[in-house]
């Protein structure tokens, strides 16, 4: 009796779960939520996924770009790239050095801490990259009104880079304590995003726009590395909204 009660609760619970799992969304691209129209999203998109171009080129080991927009305003309020590499320090994963970089912005513009605090809420964060759990733990602290990302943790890891293996979903699923809720939208774009980290591990795939494969000296592996004046191939292509000259991050 007990045996089967426990089995049946165990196929109950895998029931549940498998229902779960099922009705998240994974493709919500052409919808217009949250009264943003749908060209928006992919605009804005565009402008995370190409702000790795503004740090040298496009065809980066960490090519992860986040953008800050005000939802309802459709102003941007800052967009940057993974940090790890320039400062050394292993948090700055893009959405947590955007996070970091518009705090600064919000100051700069004379908001008080309170007055950042709250303005998150009003916030949509763009990510060409699902949120790790680190950067998704983040993002619900601050009480984003939005996070939209790109292309996801699976596919990510299916690329081969090592990922924490937990969807950004999990971290939403068990943070509904906090006050405000953020929607997720997943997989916008990813005919965009997905190819900037394709080609790391995987000799067969096409480089990004403005890159080739290359042997490099000491390397048994081909690398794709960016092609002499790759500015020029990727404007050429209607690409690069981040690499206008003289132009940093934020003025896009
Ligand atoms: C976002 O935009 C709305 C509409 O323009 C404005 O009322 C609000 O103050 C903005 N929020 C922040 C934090 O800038
Ligand atoms: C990717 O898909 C979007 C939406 O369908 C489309 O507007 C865009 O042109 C596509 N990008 C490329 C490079 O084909
Ligand atoms: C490597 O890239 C090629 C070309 O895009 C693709 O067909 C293949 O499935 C990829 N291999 C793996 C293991 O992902």
């Amino acid at each position: 009796m007990l045996k089967s009660s426990i089995a049946l609760l165990l196929s109950l619970a895998s029931l549940i779960s498998a229902y779960q799992v099922e009705i998240h969304p994974e493709y919500q691209q052409g919808l217009s939520i949250n009264d943003v129209p749908q060209e928006r999203r992919l605009h804005w998109m565009r402008v995370a996924n190409e702000a790795v171009y503004a740090d040298g080129h496009p065809c980066p080991q960490a090519p992860f770009g986040s953008a800050i927009v005000n939802t309802t305003s459709d102003e941007l309020i800052c967009v940057t790239s993974n940090k790890v590499g320039v400062t050394g320090n292993p948090a700055m994963h893009g959405e947590i050095s955007a996070i970091t970089h518009c705090t600064e912005v919000l100051t700069k513009k004379g908001l008080s801490p309170q007055e950042i605090l709250a303005s998150w809420k009003d916030f949509s964060l763009y990510t060409n990259g699902e949120p790790c759990p680190m950067c998704a733990s983040a993002i619900r602290w601050a009480g984003f009104k939005e996070v939209i990302y790109g292309t996801s943790i699976r596919t990510i890891a299916e690329n081969g880079r090592n990922q924490i293996y937990i969807p950004s979903s999990h971290v939403w699923e068990k943070s509904y304590s906090l006050g405000h809720a953020t929607l997720m939208l997943g997989n916008i774009l990813t005919n965009e995003t997905d190819v900037f980290f394709a080609h790391q591990f995987n000799e067969s795939a096409p480089c990004p726009t403005g890159c080739q494969r290359q042997s490099a000296p000491g390397k048994r592996v081909q690398a794709c590395a960016p092609v002499d004046n790759w500015q020029e191939t990727v404007r050429k292509a209607g690409k690069g909204l981040a690499v206008t000259e003289g132009r940093g991050h934020d003025e896009l």
